[in-house]
């Protein structure tokens, strides 16, 4: 296949051969918008949330963060409080011809054909400009017809007969501030305290594209952060993170060309007013942590202050944490947390429309409506830009691509060779492959086809760290070779301590040279 083929093109290839991401529906000719993850990619799938969990939630003391899980399917009502029913609308525009009738998003049309930012002008708007660039349907070249609004949410009829309208959640959000009386009660929780979720949202994208960035249906992490709006600048933990330095673009470092990032400390960020307040800082810097150590290099992300007509009116300040893919000249940058102050809105909202009272008592005995500042997470698109970020290309360092994973998130641990199938090895090879999986809990694979060489080529292409190969040594004195992803060097270690210098290694304890006899 030609090596002119996209970043994108290539690790779409290898997940879909390896058992990444496949497409739903795959034998009835797909289902645009949805994907399921493989075999491998599951593991990798799981291995980010689990982190995310580790890092987010489970280890955060003061204030705590409380796991919820919720249902996916809401009453009109709900999103109608939330504001989703009248505004959770794209611009939709169609081509005129009846041979092509295809969809695009208004905006986006706009800006791949002029430049021009467009994002909050309404359908009249667009269409003047549409009309006055002689924009045409980039399929056929037909003409386009008037632009509409279309609400992005799935809707449903729940109840027999007729029914009564719902929606699949178009985020985990509502979730939060629903559950967030009975969360206070049950938990017995003061002010401040999150709520965090992780699971599945859906949305009806005009137009889904290849990967995973913008699908129908789509897992989402976040964390809704309660606060006295009078204490927002005293997150207990703020010193722990205060130093990282967060690179921002804000909105006049959007207006300069080329565009201008600011490097600052979380710290700095608040002092300067730049950033609303501690907490929302706290969330930019442990992302900044967070993605970093996902494999996605520092200097390809940037949390861009959205200008005022991509930020809702009850908002005090929303920021994207944005990355760049790697695709040469064309790079694309793709949002993949909202943060956002959310202030009191949601909570009072819900509080009027149900008639419920969701105030929540302050150390000082006053009644209140919490503050919200929210960090939201997208699995699929965090997967995707981790995927195109790790990939390494075939003829650098050895003739196959690879995936460069950090051991975290890592699909497989480990894989588990005989040298070859006779003498023993491969009982011997099966019997420490399920020790490490049963015994130890480590995600491996055992695999004695092929030649050594191209089994450690087949575990390079899924991001396997390290491989054990069982030899004629092994049989003599119970050791076996480590072979490192990275180096492609090699250790000898004894089997008496292969489960713990494989965990120290695979939480990166101790360095690779130093873990054993080199080979
Ligand atoms: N509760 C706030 C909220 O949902 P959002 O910016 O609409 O905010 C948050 O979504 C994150 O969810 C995005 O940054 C992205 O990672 C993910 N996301 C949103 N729409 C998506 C889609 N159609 N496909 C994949 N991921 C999506």
């Amino acid at each position: 296949m030609s090596e002119k083929r996209s970043t994108l093109d290539k690790v779409m290839e290898v997940s879909l051969r390896r058992g990444l991401v496949f497409p739903t529906a795959e034998i009835y000719g797909g289902f645009a918008g949805v994907y399921d993850f493989g075999p491998v990619g599951s593991f990798l799938r799981e291995n980010l949330i689990n982190f995310w969990l580790q890092y987010f939630v489970k280890t955060e003391i003061d204030p705590p963060v409380y796991l919820l899980s919720g249902g996916t399917v809401l009453p009109f009502e709900v999103l109608k409080a939330s504001g989703h029913v009248d505004h959770f609308v794209d611009p939709i525009v169609s081509c005129s011809s009846p041979e092509c009738k295809t969809e695009f998003r208004a905006d986006h049309l706009i800006e791949d054909a002029t430049g021009q930012f467009v994002e909050g002008l309404d359908e009249q708007e667009l269409t003047r400009i549409i009309r006055e660039n002689n924009i045409r349907c980039p399929n056929c070249d037909s003409e386009l017809a008037d632009v509409t609004i279309f609400n992005l949410m799935l809707a449903t009829k729940v109840g027999a007969g007729k029914g009564t309208v719902a929606y699949m959640r178009p985020e985990t959000a509502q979730i939060m501030f629903l559950d967030f009386k009975r969360t206070a009660i049950s938990m017995r929780a003061k002010l401040p305290f999150g709520i965090a979720q992780v699971g599945s949202s859906y949305r009806n994208e005009i137009s889904p594209r290849k990967g995973l960035i913008r699908l129908r249906e789509f897992e989402q992490m976040e964390i809704e952060m309660f606060v006295d709006p009078a204490t927002l600048n005293e997150q207990p933990n703020f010193d722990e993170i205060k130093n990282v330095k967060l690179r921002l673009l804000t909105r006049e470092g959007q207006e300069k060309e080329p565009q201008e990032i600011l490097e600052i400390t979380a710290d700095e960020s608040v002092k300067q007013n730049i950033l609303p307040n501690q907490y929302f800082a706290y969330y930019l810097a442990k992302e900044t942590v967070f993605y970093t150590r996902c494999g996605i290099p520092r200097d390809k992300f940037r949390f861009r202050h959205m200008k005022p007509e991509e930020t809702p009116h009850y908002s005090g300040g929303n920021w994207d944490l944005e990355i760049e893919l790697p695709r040469g000249e064309n790079s694309q940058i793709v949002e993949i947390v909202g943060n956002a102050y959310r202030q009191a809105y949601d909570l009072g909202n819900h509080a009027k429309h149900s008639g419920e009272d969701l105030s929540i008592e302050t150390e000082n005995g006053e009644n209140i409506i919490a503050h919200v500042v929210e960090p939201s997470f997208g699995v699929d698109r965090s997967t995707h830009c981790i995927l195109e970020h790790c990939f390494r290309e075939k003829g650098v360092d050895r003739d196959w691509t690879w995936f460069q994973f950090p051991n975290v998130i890592a699909p497989i641990s480990v894989q588990v060779y005989p040298l070859m199938r006779k003498d023993g090895m491969p009982e011997k090879a099966r019997d420490i492959y399920v020790k490490l999986k049963k015994d130890a809990g480590f995600n491996a694979i055992y695999d004695q086809a092929g030649s050594i060489g191209r089994r450690y080529a087949r575990a390079d292409e899924i991001g396997c760290p390290y491989c054990l190969t069982i030899d004629y040594t092994t049989l003599e004195d119970d050791s076996v070779t480590i072979r490192d992803r990275d180096s492609m060097k090699q250790i000898r270690v004894p089997l008496s301590k292969l489960v713990d210098i494989l965990r120290q290694l695979l939480e990166e304890n101790i360095k690779f040279a130093e873990a054993g006899q080199p080979v």
